[in-house]
């Protein structure tokens, strides 16, 4: 997801290789999302009891909360195979088939972006989690011929950031949803915690809790942010992340003490000052600010509606008090009156 997008080549690299090693393994690993650990730890005990592949499991949510994590953890807690691949990548019916026909009984297919699966192949897809079975057509005009193949039971694992994308019959499939949350501090200090320790970071506890208060509830930020803070404190500092060494590093990274970057205090600054508070459309506010709509609703929005800085009404969205406030912006009445005025 482009929430990484401002780091280049061989630093990308790094973190991704690092974001493998530090994917939690096993349920035990999994920090936070208690409800979520907590039913799929019922999901995998009951259906290994049974000896039978798990159900359908759908994970959905802003980006870097865990969705791809938490496959791999049922595919290692039920001891199978993974398959992984992504929406966008399975271009036609013939893909998905070929995929289908590949799939081993017990077998996981992880589907990331599911939402962006095209018609056809959903519509090879339904079948084979309903009834693990594969129409193909053979032969061609009159003499055309349907044959069902059986398919082995598998689990298909989807994960998305747009619930609301996904085709209605598609989301009926999955067995199970779970929706990913932000993580409160205590977890996000935690998870900082366990990769310190796992990247060899010397942090002290003040240090830590200035990341995990600066990462947006949000793990893969928060990993970002350690190894940014952890170059800092090497170079500028004696190589012991404090918060003291934390705050500087946070400031020179522009990310201020309520985790908002340069983008988010953009998009907050162009609703109040070029559109008086909004109601304002998502893409009149992206174009206005030349970023992508849809990164501002999947990385951005999410964070600023969780904080309460931004509304979502029938007519666009608009800034609330708390951003005016957050942003130094006097709030007038003008604008309370009209937010009064839309309800
Ligand atoms: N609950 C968690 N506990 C510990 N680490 C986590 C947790 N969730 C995510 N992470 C870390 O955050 C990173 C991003 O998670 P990922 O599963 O890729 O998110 P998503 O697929 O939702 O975008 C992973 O590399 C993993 O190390
Ligand atoms: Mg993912």
């Amino acid at each position: 997801m482009s929430d990484d997008g401002r780091l280049v080549g061989g630093a990308r690299q790094r973190d991704e290789r690092d974001n493998i090693a530090l994917r939690p393994k096993f349920l035990s690993d999994i920090i936070g999302q208690d409800r979520v650990r907590e039913n799929l730890q019922i999901i995998i005990e009951a259906a290994r009891a049974r000896e039978e592949p798990a159900d359908h499991i759908l994970f959905y949510g802003p980006p870097g909360l865990g969705k791809t994590s938490l496959a791999h953890v049922v595919a290692n807690e039920m001891g199978s195979t993974i398959r992984v691949t992504a929406g966008p990548s399975i271009e036609r019916a013939g893909d998905l088939a070929a995929i289908l026909t590949h799939m081993k009984q017990g077998d996981i297919l992880f589907i990331d972006e599911v939402h962006r699966l095209g018609r056809a192949v959903e519509e090879v897809l339904y079948p084979a989690m309903e009834d693990f079975a594969l129409d193909i057509v053979i032969g061609k005009g009159p003499a055309a011929k349907n044959v069902r193949l059986k398919l082995p039971r598998f689990t298909v694992i989807g994960a998305t950031t747009r619930l609301a994308l996904l085709a209605g019959p598609l989301r009926d499939r999955f067995g199970a949803r779970f929706r990913l949350d932000f993580y409160d501090e205590g977890a996000m200090a935690h998870i900082i915690d366990r990769a310190a320790a796992m990247l060899d970071v010397d942090i002290d506890t003040e240090g830590t809790a200035e990341i995990a208060r600066r990462s947006r509830g949000t793990p893969r930020v928060a990993l970002r942010i350690l190894r940014r803070v952890r170059d800092y404190s090497q170079v500028r500092a004696d190589g012991i992340i404090t918060a003291a060494v934390a705050a500087e590093a946070l400031a020179l990274m522009e990310i201020d003490p309520l985790g908002l970057d340069d983008v988010d205090r953009r998009i907050l600054g162009a609703i109040i000052e070029k559109f008086d508070g909004g109601p304002v459309g998502l893409d009149t506010i992206a174009a206005s600010i030349s970023e992508d709509s849809s990164t501002i609703m999947d990385v951005y929005e999410p964070y600023l509606l969780q904080l309460g800085f931004l509304e979502r009404t029938p007519r666009g969205r608009q800034a609330t008090r708390n951003a005016y406030e957050h942003l130094g912006i006097p709030y007038t009445n003008e604008n309370s009156n009209r937010q009064q005025s839309l309800f």
